[in-house]
């Protein structure tokens, strides 16, 4: 598979996801010097937990190196008013590839345009992406289902301002009889261009506001975080809260679905829902790392 920059989702077909995800799996547990030599800059305009460590601890794993600045937007000429675009063509003397993290939604896209090295969208905007979420997302999925096909998923809360969501539906229509159920107030439901592109891919979907219709039927349910930064303060204090997976909730659902989420968790999820035998999304960050391993070795071509 030949990957330079990674910037949506809508880049990958099944063969590729099949031979990215046998490489992940490949790699699980291991350390190796394929990118020695190299070096991985993450550049995260916007605050991260996993997406930044984990793409450090993938290059680092791999015997590569990283440079890491947090908080661009405080320490770094972006206070002096330096764009987008010059910092990626000054980065591209210090580094073989760049994670950027950028709240624009296309900046990602107009890094991509500027940069000789590869440029992965670890996240842009509120309306943009985040592919490699939604690549350890599925990738989640396979592992712990068995199967990528045949898939009934409800993504719940915050679907308008998700990007992983986002990302992880334009993937969802390569895969054979999957059924969407979205569920939202209608302040946060999918946005359009998602649902014409399902429309366009003769994906079924649904939308509703009702979690509790669904929740005995699905095979995953992805809960997400009602996005305090993307929602004006009053919206949020009324729509936070509306979708908690409870304990009672986790255990009406059938046998072997599972419950995922990017995380971070906010309260969306109770903490005694952790030890159900659905709850997945603490082991779907181990997968994170091995995907974004995987992810790195191919765009940095190592042997
Ligand atoms: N899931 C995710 O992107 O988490 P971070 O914001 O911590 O990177």
């Amino acid at each position: 598979m030949k990957l330079h920059h990674l910037i949506e989702t809508q880049q990958f077909d099944r063969s590729s996801l099949k031979q990215l995800f046998d490489l992940a799996t490949s790699l699980e547990g291991k350390r190796e010097r394929s990118l020695e030599g190299k070096i991985l800059a993450s550049l995260f305009y916007e605050p991260s937990t996993r997406t930044r460590f984990s793409f450090e601890s993938a290059m680092l794993r791999l015997g590569g190196d990283v440079l890491t600045m947090e908080s661009v937007r405080d320490s770094s000429s972006d206070k002096k008013g330096e764009t987008l675009e010059d910092a990626i063509k000054v980065i591209n003397h210090y580094a073989d590839a760049i994670v950027l993290r950028h709240s624009e939604t296309g900046s990602a896209a107009r890094a991509a345009a500027v940069s000789k090295v590869p440029i992965i969208n670890g996240g842009d905007g509120n309306l943009g992406q985040h592919p490699t979420q939604a690549l350890l997302d599925l990738y989640t999925v396979q592992r712990e289902l068995g199967r990528q096909d045949d898939i009934h998923i409800a993504f719940v809360g915050n679907l308008k301002y998700y990007r992983s969501a986002r990302s992880l539906s334009y993937l969802l229509s390569k895969y054979k009889n999957i059924r969407i159920t979205f569920v939202s107030v209608p302040e946060l439901q999918m946005g359009d261009d998602v649902k014409q592109h399902l429309r366009e891919n003769n994906v079924r979907f649904q939308e509703t506001d009702d979690m509790q219709s669904i929740i005995r039927d699905v095979d995953v349910l992805y809960q997400t975080r009602i996005a305090k930064e993307w929602i004006t303060t009053g919206d949020y204090e009324s729509l936070k809260g509306r979708y908690v997976i409870t304990r009672p909730i986790a255990d009406s659902m059938k046998k072997g679905a599972i419950i995922i989420h990017p995380l971070p968790r906010v309260d969306e999820i109770a903490i005694e829902v952790d030890d159900s035998p659905h709850a997945v999304y603490f082991k779907q960050v181990g997968y994170g790392l091995i995907v974004r391993m995987a992810i790195l070795k191919t765009i940095l071509n190592g042997k």
